[in-house]
């Protein structure tokens, strides 16, 4: 958890935090900086003791989009060939679950950014939207996929053609947050959220979340299908049995991962 130049990184118990720290660019996502969640969240997947994750910014901005700094001048084959954001989405790998707790500016990448995690709780000046039409380009990391998903066409595509922003109210109604709390307090409230989660069987809470994600990628026969098949499979494990059983004689389950 050391060693990292534009973020930090820190365990709170069962939940580990990166906090996105460029202040001078406002978190705009280098490769650098990607490449740095990437492994911190990877060492939080491997670390038995996390239990779930939440990633955060300033309360100015989670982050201001990828930086434009560093593609202004990329050539379409330097983008081509080296795949340029492809590794953004590495995100999407990690299976325990990941909170993105959003203050401030969550514009172009760094609203992509929110929505490849698997939950967001919005401070109330949070401010989102994909202002890439403005620079003469278009999002390039789910934000014409994960958004209409999110909030349907006609808002997803009123925001990616005017590059207008969304305000934290509003993306709530949308169904882009799940919530929104002051924004002094949501930290704490997405470290409830976050120890709430991690409280539970680590193995049941990534099969909950595969079954979910897959949703995205699915027929509904087939996730249901799966779903089914998921569920089926808790019965295999020793929490299945614990949790149930510590319902019937009415005491607190111990939750062993396995
Ligand atoms: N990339 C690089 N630098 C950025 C940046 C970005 N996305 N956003 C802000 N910065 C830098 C600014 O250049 C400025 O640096 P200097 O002090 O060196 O000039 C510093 O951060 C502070 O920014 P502002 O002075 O602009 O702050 P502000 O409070 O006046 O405005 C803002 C805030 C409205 C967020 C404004 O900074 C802004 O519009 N940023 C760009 C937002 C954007 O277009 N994002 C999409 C990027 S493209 C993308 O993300 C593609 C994709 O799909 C992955």
């Amino acid at each position: 958890t050391t060693g990292f130049q534009n973020i930090l990184v820190e365990k709170k118990g069962k939940v580990g935090v990166v906090t996105l720290n460029r202040p001078k660019a406002l978190n705009a996502l280098s490769d650098g900086l990607i490449n740095e969640i990437n492994s911190a969240v990877k060492q939080f997947q491997e670390d038995k003791e996390v239990g779930s994750i939440i990633i955060t910014g300033s309360e100015k901005a989670f982050a201001a989009g990828a930086d434009i700094k560093e593609m202004e001048k990329k050539t379409l084959a330097e983008a081509y060939n080296t795949d340029m954001l492809a590794q953004w989405h590495d995100l999407t790998y990690i299976r325990k679950p990941i909170i993105a707790a959003v203050n401030g500016y969550a514009l172009g990448g760094g609203c992509e950014l929110a929505m490849m995690c698997d939950i967001i709780i919005a401070g109330d000046k949070a401010v989102f939207g994909q202002p890439e039409i403005k620079l003469g380009t278009i999002p390039g990391c789910g934000g014409t996929q994960r958004l209409i998903r999110a909030i349907g066409k006609s808002k997803a595509m009123e925001l990616v053609l005017t590059g207008n922003n969304m305000n934290a109210v509003e993306a709530e109604k949308a169904g882009l947050v799940s919530r929104v709390v002051p924004a002094e307090e949501l930290l704490a409230e997405a470290m409830k959220t976050a120890e709430k989660i991690a409280s539970y069987s680590q193995l049941t809470v990534s099969m909950a979340k595969e079954a979910v994600n897959s949703s995205y990628e699915l027929t509904l026969k087939e996730g249901i299908h799966f779903e089914r098949r998921i569920f089926h499979a808790t019965f295999g494990t020793h929490d299945q049995k614990e949790g149930m059983s510590a319902f019937v004689e009415k005491r607190t389950p111990t939750w062993h991962n396995k």
